[in-house]
This record gives C-alpha cells, structure tokens and sequence, in this order.
C-alpha cells in the first residue's frame, strides 16, 4: 500500500513509519520538524517537510491508500496555557486533512488519540463507551477529532479507526539497524525524565504529588510498548471499513504507580536515582488504567512486550 504517515518524524510516528516500511509498504512521511527530527524518519521512506496544513499538496500526487495521521501539538500543560494552539494544531490540521484526504479519494485513516479524552476516570479499567470529560485543551481538541472522523465516515464513507494511548514507552529497533526513541525538546514524560537522572542529569527526579489516593500516594498509569502499539496501527489499518468510525484503548490493562517506575528504572539501570517530592502537577487524574479488551477482540492485538521492566531496558538501552 501507498501511505501517508503524518507527524512520521516523531517518537510514535517513527516506530509506525519504519514498521510500515519493514512490512514493505510505500511511505511518505509529512512532518514540519517543530517537534519532530529528521534523522528519525526511516531510511525507506519518502521524507516532505511541511505541515499537515499542507497536505493536500502530498496527497494530490494521487496514488495513496490510506493515512496514519500523528502530527498533533501534545504537551498537556502547554494546551492549558495556549489553548487555541491546541484547538487550531489537533483540530484545524486535522480538519486540512480529512478535506485532502476527501479530494483526493483517499478512504481509510488511523488516527492517535488519547486517554486524556476521558479526563478524571469514574471507574478504572477505562472502556470506550466510558464517559469522555477531558480536563484540558490537548484532551478535548483530540475529542473533537474523535468527534469528527464520526461524522466523516457517516457522511463521506470514511473507514476511520482512534487509538487511544495510554502511556507509551521503550524504544525500538528496528531491521534497518536503527533504535527509534523518545527524545522530546521539552521532556515532561516520567521514563525519559528519571532515564535522564540515572544517566548523570545532575537534579533529582520530581514526583509530582504523594498523597494521591492509591497504594503508595503517587499516580498510576498503564504503560504500553511503543512497538505493540505501533502493531497495532497495522491492524487497525487493515482493519478500516469504508462508512466506520472504531475507537479502541491501547495500554497494557495493568497500572504501576510513580515510585514503582522509579525502582524499576533503578533496577534496570543499577543506578540510585535520586528523588525530590513536588506539588501535584495540575489536571494529572489519580489513576488511568485502561481496558485493551475490545482491540484484543476485534482486532487480535495483544501486547508482546506487556512487562514494564522490558519497557525501561529498552528505552535505556536506546539511550546508548
Ligand atoms: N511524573 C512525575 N515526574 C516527572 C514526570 C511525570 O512524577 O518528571 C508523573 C506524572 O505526574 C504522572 C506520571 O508521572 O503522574 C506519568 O506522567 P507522564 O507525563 O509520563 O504521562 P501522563 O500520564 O501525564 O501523560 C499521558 C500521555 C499524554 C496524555 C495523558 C493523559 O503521555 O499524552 O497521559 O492524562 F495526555
């Protein structure tokens, strides 16, 4: 298949990239590098420098189909101070491509959302019939897209498929002798950040809040391995039917609270990292944990590399 693969300079856009290649599909990679880098566009794949705003102008060569579409502004805390950035970015860029994707004939797109679409969780496993009450712009302006790949598959016969991340993580090295990883300019996740302290960063790792209402007071999160969630990116696509919007939840349906990420990258890395108590970081919900039953059933994904300690090994290994 011919395939656009937005935001394809990115942590989880790369991964998907160079899996799409090594399964020998033909890949463009649209990206504009405000986040991104180039270096981690595969070797295999065509490379345009531009924003999603610009597609069109790709997808008008004719040829392609379908679109993994990643290229999004993701950074929680900057969407509560900027938030028309995040609606204009997620749901503007968004709303470029579906109208290329409409021009140009091209019917099938698997698209990254969120659990930040489900905002402070009533009742954990998260399902997707769940309510969707983000508590922050990044949350509701992937909500909206959500929203609108409904209607555009009900209205244009769009087979369109949301995966909703839970948290990602390791690294991934791929056929092509490369190691795929996260490396974010300004870094707010907790495995790259407390890797960075192990590594000689200099400042001790900041727990954000101890007095959450879970077994040791910090934040439990469900972590996923960047290549079963890239897998899954495959089978969705495949999966896309013509006139369908299907939502799935991708984690790995176990939690593991801030300090147990910790003593894992300790044990991982041999290394003592040290730790400083801070303030609750606004709008972090106590826990999110999801329920993968659903693309488990529909889709037969399942997470190969599901243990935390193998998620920590390879992102530390990545870090050479
Ligand atoms: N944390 C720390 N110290 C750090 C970084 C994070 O204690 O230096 C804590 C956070 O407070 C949180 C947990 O570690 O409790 C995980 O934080 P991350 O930033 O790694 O991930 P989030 O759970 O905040 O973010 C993930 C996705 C987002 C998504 C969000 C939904 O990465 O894209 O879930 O809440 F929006």
């Amino acid at each position: 298949m011919k395939l656009l693969v937005t935001g394809g300079a990115g942590y989880i856009g790369s991964v998907v990239a160079a899996q799409l290649v090594e399964a020998g599909h033909e890949v463009v990679v649209l990206d504009d590098l405000s986040t991104g880098h180039e270096d981690a566009v595969p070797a295999g794949a065509t490379f345009v420098r531009a924003p999603v705003t610009d597609a069109a102008g790709v997808l008008g060569g004719g040829g392609f189909d379908g679109v993994l579409h990643f290229a999004a502004k993701s950074l929680v805390g900057e969407s509560m101070a900027r938030p028309g950035l995040y609606w204009d970015a997620n749901l503007g860029g968004t709303l470029a491509l579906l109208e290329a994707m409409r021009v140009a004939g091209v019917r099938r797109i698997v698209f990254s959302s969120t659990a930040a679409v489900y905002g402070e969780p009533e009742r954990t496993p998260i399902l997707e019939t769940d309510p969707t009450l983000p508590t922050n712009p990044y949350g509701a302006s992937k909500l909206a897209v959500d929203t609108t790949l409904t209607a555009f598959a009900r209205m244009h016969g769009l087979g369109a498929t949301s995966l909703r991340y839970f948290n990602v993580a390791g690294a991934y090295a791929a056929a092509d002798g490369r190691v795929y990883r996260e490396r974010h300019t300004v870094e707010t996740h907790l495995i790259p950040n407390v890797l960075a302290v192990a590594r000689g960063g200099g400042k001790p790792v900041s727990v954000f809040g101890t007095d959450y209402p879970t077994s040791d007071g910090t934040c439990v999160r469900d972590y996923v391995h960047v290549a079963d969630l890239a897998r899954a990116h495959q089978l969705a696509l495949a999966g896309c039917a013509e006139g369908t919007h299907r939502i799935y939840n991708l984690g790995s349906g176990t939690g593991f609270t801030v300090q147990e990420v910790i003593s894992v990258c300790r044990e991982v890395t041999g290394h003592d990292i040290p730790v400083v108590t801070d303030a609750r970081r606004p709008g972090d919900p106590a826990v999110l944990v999801a329920s993968s039953e659903l693309i488990q059933k529909e889709l037969a994904w399942k997470p190969d590399r599901a243990s935390l300690r193998e998620m920590v090994a390879d992102a530390w290994a990545a870090l050479g």
